[in-house]
């Protein structure tokens, strides 16, 4: 069993869809923003306003490098900015969850945790700029993907169960 890695914006619920692989599953699940925190003793909002984006970037590449050498079996969600490691392809099977901006922001704002989940990415905290974000990324998001996953409008239990299906393939 290869690794798995889901990638995509902020929001898209990367971490609720490989929680879910889990359920339905012998993967089990790792989140490198949670490593990050781990690492650091520090919340990533606070790493962001006490170290900078480049810092961040930097644990990302450790991390990164880390996942290589050391993990298996495993469905690994990352933060929005992880697609850009240049060893993704060596950790494992790279899993897009794509979905339209408007569609993201909808998603976070229907949460019960609204205030919190946007509270917490420094990234999200200007919509303008989210958005300039977004469009820059989405086509790079779709040249490292494997497989490109449409969660729009899709449970989690849905997700999980096409890239089961697909990776099968
Ligand atoms: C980031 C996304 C965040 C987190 C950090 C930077 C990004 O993770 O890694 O705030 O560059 O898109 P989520 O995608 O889980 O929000």
């Amino acid at each position: 069993m290869k690794n798995l890695i889901l990638i995509g914006f902020m929001g898209v619920g990367k971490g609720t869809i490989a929680r879910e692989i889990v359920r339905q599953s012998e993967y089990m699940a790792i989140d490198t923003d949670d490593m990050i925190e781990s690492l650091e003793n520090k919340k990533i909002k606070s790493i962001f306003a006490d170290e900078g984006e480049v810092y961040f970037r930097e644990i990302e590449k450790k991390v990164a490098k880390w996942l290589q050498k050391s993990v298996k079996n495993t469905i690994i969600s990352t933060g929005g900015g992880f697609y850009k490691q240049k060893n993704l392809d060596k950790i494992g099977k790279v899993v897009l969850l794509d979905s339209s901006f408007d569609a993201i922001i909808e998603r976070i704002k229907e949460h019960p945790n609204a205030e919190k989940k946007l509270q917490k990415r420094p990234l999200l905290s200007d919509m303008e700029k989210a958005k300039e974000l977004y469009e820059q990324r989405r086509p790079e998001y779709l040249k490292v993907a494997d497989i490109v996953v449409d969660v729009t409008d899709k449970s989690a239990e849905e997700c999980a169960k096409e890239i089961l299906r697909r990776i099968k393939k």
